[in-house]
């Protein structure tokens, strides 16, 4: 398959890019500053590409490769593809559901954890060498708390399982009451959050999510309530939330992705009641592995006329 040209939109996993360049003519989208002259030389070949959740495929790209047959995304969340016009185009898309699922949980449950019980600030203060004058403040219990998740899909249910093990209530909000949940369901993301003292933003982005925790939702969540965001910057207004946090009108935050990564507010630095990763809820080795495998799958499928292996379109 070395002549099928595949287009890589950003830097992955070695592993995936070592095994992309064994299999097919790979180019690295990073490598070519003039887009353009890039497109103008290269787009009649390339017949794939591969997305992750920072770069994608656009409307723009779609258009601009006239033998594109396959988007293939090293990620779960596809916001960076235009969905609309490969459907339209007869463009097959995959992404990297299940694989997953328990890495983003998992980390969940620790942000949750970081943040209440301010781990990453204890860690600083015995560092600091501050112990030897007192004691650490005290902190906020996490068991049996009430957990409010936004998108009770397969990541928001593997946090519902999860939070249940640690005694929690478990409560959500759906574009629809999922008619078999025994938790319970409220109708609007401002209710949700005025009933939890913990939000979990769990659910895709698209249109109807965009900037989903609001002022209005941050204030129902208030100054004893902590929000979670481990789906997508644009889930969360940026701005509100950092105002929210400032003003003391919302307790805390454990943020995995931003608005706009690597770009972080530095509002946020100099809070202690914040906890701040790098978009890491996929990464380890083991399940950044299967998410290559399922990527590498999918092409290999694809070209071979078989079934994809996890289409989306
Ligand atoms: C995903 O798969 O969408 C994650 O955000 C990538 O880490």
């Amino acid at each position: 398959m070395g002549s099928i040209g595949v287009l890589l939109m950003a830097h992955s996993l070695p592993y995936l890019e070592q095994e992309l360049e064994k299999r097919y003519n790979l180019f690295r989208m990073w490598e070519y500053p003039q887009k353009a002259q890039f497109l103008k030389q290269n787009a009649a070949s390339i017949r794939a590409v591969v997305g992750t959740s920072s770069a994608g495929a656009d409307a723009e790209l779609i258009e601009a490769l006239p033998k594109l047959e396959i988007v293939s995304s090293f990620s779960v969340g596809v916001d960076k593809v235009d969905l609309n016009k490969c459907k339209e185009k007869g463009i097959r898309v995959t992404n990297t559901p299940d694989v997953l699922t328990d890495e983003v949980a998992d980390l969940t449950i620790g942000l949750i954890l970081a943040l209440l019980r301010r781990i990453c600030e204890c860690d600083r203060y015995v560092r600091a060498g501050k112990w030897k004058q007192g004691d650490y403040k005290l902190t906020t219990k996490f068991s049996g708390k009430t957990v409010g998740i936004i998108g009770l899909g397969r990541i928001g249910t593997a946090i519902a399982k999860r939070a249940e093990g640690f005694n929690c209530s478990i409560c959500y909000y759906s574009r629809t009451e999922k008619r078999d949940s025994k938790y319970k369901y409220y109708p609007s993301v401002v209710e949700l959050a005025s009933n939890c003292h913990i939000l979990v933003v769990a659910c895709p982005l698209t249109e109807e999510t965009h900037h989903i925790i609001n002022r209005e939702v941050m204030n129902a969540l208030g100054p004893k309530g902590y929000l979670i965001n481990i789906g997508r910057g644009k889930h969360v207004d940026e701005p509100e939330l950092v105002s929210a946090l400032l003003e003391g009108r919302l307790g805390g935050a454990g943020i995995d992705v931003f608005e706009c990564e690597p770009n972080v507010p530095e509002e946020l630095f100099g809070l202690e009641n914040v906890v701040l990763l790098p978009h890491v809820g996929s990464a380890t080795v083991e399940t950044r592995t299967a998410m290559a495998d399922l990527v590498l799958g999918n092409l290999e499928a694809h070209f071979l006329g078989k079934p994809l292996l996890t289409p989306l379109v």
